[in-house]
C-alpha cells in the first residue's frame, strides 16, 4: 500500500519498496503476532521533519486498533476518525506512534471549552524578523491550516471539551471542502491528499454519563455524523504485563513475572471499582507505566512497589480512597504489602539512629 507522497507526486514503485513502516510488539488479543500481520505500508516522508512524532520502540500495539487506524489513514473516504475510550488507555499515543513509524507529520492540539475555530485557522500577529527590529504584521497559520496545506495528521485531543458551536466551522472541512481564510485576503486552502483529522475523547460525543470527566460537553450530532469510530479500552491483562516489562526493564526479569501480574490485577480491580462507582479514580495504563518506572528507579527502597504506587496515584487521592486501594493491594500482594509500612518505618528509624 502506498500513500501519496508529501509533494503530492504519487510514490514511485522504487519508493514504495525501499522504505516500509516498521511495527513491532503487536498483540492480537493476548497473543503476540508476527510483524508480518500488518500490511506493508510505505512511509510518507523520507526526510526528517520536525512534526514527525518521536517513536518509542517499546510501544505495544493491538492488532485490531492498528488495522482500524492504518485503514483510515490509508483510505479515509472523506471521513474523519473519532477514538473514544477511558483516560490513559492509549488513544493519543497510538496515533502518534503509528505516525512516527509512517513518518507522517502531525499537528496536535488539546481542546478546551475556550478553544476558538479562529485559532485553528490562524491569525495576524506582530513579528520581528530579528531581536530589536521593528515588528510587522504577519499571518500565522494555525494547526488546521498547516495540516491542510502540508498534508499533516491533525490530532484533536479531548474534543468533547469544546464548545460544540465553535466546532461547527470544522464540519465542512471534515467533508473534504477547502478552508477559506477571509482575513488573509480570502486565501483558499484545498486539503492536501495526506491531510487527516483524528479526534480523541473520553466520551463518544453525547456527554459524560459517568460524571467523572469534568467539562465534557455534548457535541452536535451533525458534527458527530462526519466521523468513523474506534472504541479504545484498557488492554487485556497479558498485553498490559508486556507494556510494563517493556517500559521498565527490571520488570522483564523472570522472577518479577508474578509481581507484574499482580500489578495488572490491581489495575483491573480498580477499574472495576471505578465503573461500579466505588472509586472516583481509575488506574490508567499511563498510571501503571508511571508506577513501574518509579518502582524501578527506587528498587532498593524497602517496598519500592508501594513507594511507586503512592507517588504514581495514591498521594493525589482523598485518604479514604487511598486507604481502599491500599487494602486492595494488600489482598493482592499479600503480606509483603501489609508489612511494608512497618519495614519502611524500621529502615527510617535505623538510618535516623545511624545518623544520630
Ligand atoms: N499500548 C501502549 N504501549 C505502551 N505504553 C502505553 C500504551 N498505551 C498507553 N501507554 C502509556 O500510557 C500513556 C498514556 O497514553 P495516552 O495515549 O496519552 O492515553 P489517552 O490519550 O487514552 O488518555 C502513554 O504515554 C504510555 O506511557
Ligand atoms: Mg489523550
Amino acid at each position: 500500500m502506498t500513500i501519496a507522497n508529501q509533494t503530492s507526486r504519487p510514490a514511485t514503485i522504487s519508493q514504495a519498496v525501499d522504505e516500509f513502516a516498521k511495527f513491532d510488539n503487536i498483540f492480537d488479543g493476548s497473543q503476540r503476532c508476527n510483524s508480518a500481520c500488518v500490511p506493508k505500508v510505505s512511509v510518507v516522508l523520507r526526510q526528517p521533519h520536525p512534526n514527525i512524532p518521536k517513536e518509542h520502540p517499546e510501544y505495544v500495539f493491538q492488532k485490531d486498533q492498528l488495522r482500524d487506524i492504518l485503514g483510515f489513514l490509508l483510505k479515509p473516504n472523506n471521513d474523519a476518525m473519532f477514538i473514544t475510550g477511558p483516560t490513559g488507555c492509549g488513544k493519543t499515543s497510538i496515533v502518534n506512534e503509528i505516525c512516527a513509524r509512517l513518518k507522517w507529520p502531525v499537528q496536535e492540539i488539546t481542546c478546551n471549552s475556550r478553544l476558538e475555530f479562529q485559532s485553528l485557522k490562524g491569525q495576524f500577529m506582530l513579528k520581528s524578523a530579528a531581536p530589536g527590529e521593528a515588528p510587522t504584521m504577519h499571518f500565522a497559520y494555525g494547526p488546521l491550516a498547516i495540516a491542510m496545506k502540508e498534508g499533516h495528521v491533525l490530532i484533536m485531543n479531548e474534543i468533547d471539551l469544546c464548545d460544540p458551536g465553535e466546532l461547527a466551522g470544522l464540519n465542512d472541512i471534515l467533508e473534504g471542502r477547502p478552508l477559506v481564510i477571509t482575513e488573509n485576503g480570502g486565501e483558499v486552502i484545498h486539503p492536501h491528499p495526506n491531510f487527516r483529522v483524528i479526534a480523541t475523547a473520553n466520551s463518544a460525543g453525547a456527554g459524560d454519563s459517568t460524571g467523572y470527566y469534568a467539562g465534557v460537553q455534548p457535541q452536535n450530532i451533525a458534527a458527530l455524523d462526519r466521523y468513523r469510530w474506534m472504541k479504545a479500552d484498557y488492554m487485556p491483562a497479558e498485553v498490559e504485563c508486556e507494556v510494563i516489562k517493556l517500559a521498565a526493564k527490571q520488570f522483564g526479569r523472570p522472577e518479577m513475572k508474578q509481581i507484574v501480574e499482580r500489578m495488572v490485577q490491581l489495575a483491573g480491580e480498580l477499574r472495576t471499582m471505578f465503573v461500579s462507582g466505588k472509586l472516583s479514580v481509575t488506574m490508567s495504563t499511563r498510571t501503571i507505566v508511571r508506577w513501574a518506572h518509579i518502582a524501578e528507579d527506587f528498587r532498593n527502597c524497602p517496598n519500592a512497589l508501594r513507594y511507586g504506587l503512592e507517588r504514581a496515584l495514591l498521594f493525589r487521592l482523598e485518604p479514604h480512597e487511598a486507604q481502599a486501594i491500599n487494602e486492595q493491594a494488600g489482598i493482592i500482594f499479600g503480606k509483603t504489602w501489609e508489612n511494608s509500612t512497618e519495614s519502611a518505618k524500621k529502615t527510617r528509624r535505623k538510618s535516623a539512629s545511624k545518623a544520630a
